[in-house]
């Protein structure tokens, strides 16, 4: 049985990651910034491991202990500027239906926070048997899965029409520059040297993980795809090498699939380092 480690286990694809894992018999270790929060939500059988990605003291080598791959699913808060009710109802209806805000700092979490637990992670990971594969020339499974967004290169981008994107990317300036920060954190992950996969998902909602799904790179992707199927999608990962070192776009389409071929799909998609995945020169 294996220990994955879920970051942002107390968020609206975290706790899904959580389950899923557990149902794929995973054992799964949560941190969390509050333990108290994490243990109404979670399962009983889940490690919790309180922390704060912004505060590197507080991420010690503990946290890795047994931990054999990390999924994470962290991203700075952001509510309605009006706030919003103790289950985040507002935030989890969409960003489209309200004026939102940052309440943290998207540099401190999505790129100082993200670069905090990289750090960590590749001190002290436990190895995995997948490091194996890599020693005869095959490419590793994911160690890092990382849950980023689409949009994320566009803030910015010559001959880019504001008006036809989506909020976030109109609104990149007015939220602290969430997705220019989370570019920067995808860089951190590509340049970590740790086997990884960046998952951009469209607009994230509620309704059910049952829809055919499209797979995308350049940055370009518009629609939604639930939050369900991108929890679903992050665990069979894990133990997909045709994912790993790649950044790619998802949504989903309107259409219900009863199968999808996800080694296919990834296996079609481009490795990073064929592709132009950030937009920034650091
Ligand atoms: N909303 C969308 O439509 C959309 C679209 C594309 C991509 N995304 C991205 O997809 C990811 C998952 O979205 P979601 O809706 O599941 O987000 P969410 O419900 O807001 O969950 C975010 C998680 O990150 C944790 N977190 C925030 N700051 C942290 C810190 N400093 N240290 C440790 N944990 C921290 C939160 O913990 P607490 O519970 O303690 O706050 C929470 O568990 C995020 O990266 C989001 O930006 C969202």
């Amino acid at each position: 049985m294996e220990t994955i480690l879920v970051a942002g286990a107390t968020g609206g694809v975290g706790k899904r990651v959580v389950s899923n894992l557990l149902a794929n018999n995973y054992r799964v270790k949560a941190l969390v910034r509050d333990a108290n929060k994490a243990k109404a939500l979670l399962d009983d059988s889940v490690e919790l491991f309180e922390g704060d990605i912004t505060l590197a003291e507080t991420l010690t080598p503990q946290l890795m202990a047994g931990v054999s791959a990390i999924i994470s699913c962290i991203g700075v808060r952001v509510q309605p500027v009006e706030g919003d009710t103790p289950n985040r109802e507002k935030y989890y209806q969409g960003i489209k239906f309200y004026l939102p805000e940052v309440v943290d700092s998207p540099e401190m979490v999505e790129y100082e926070g993200i670069k905090n637990l990289i750090e960590i992670a590749k001190k002290y990971l436990s190895p995995r048997e997948n490091l194996l594969n890599k020693a005869q020339g095959e490419m590793p499974t994911p160690l890092w899965i990382m849950i980023s967004s689409a949009g994320v290169t566009r803030p910015g981008r010559p001959g880019i029409n504001l008006e036809e994107e989506p909020p976030a990317v109109r609104l990149n300036d007015q939220l602290g520059g969430i997705l220019t920060w989370k570019l920067r954190g995808e860089d951190v992950v590509r340049e970590s040297g740790l086997p990884y996969t960046i998952i951009r998902p469209c607009a994230l909602t509620e309704k059910s993980g049952d829809k055919l799904l499209i797979f995308d790179q350049g940055d370009n992707m518009k629609g939604q795809v639930s939050r369900e199927t991108i929890a679903e999608l992050c665990v069979q990962l894990l133990t997909l090498p045709q994912g790993c070192n790649k950044t790619f776009e998802v949504r989903e389409e309107m259409e219900t699939v009863s199968s999808l071929n996800l080694k296919e799909e990834l296996a079609n998609l481009q490795p990073d380092n064929e592709v132009a995945t950030s937009g920034i020169q650091n």
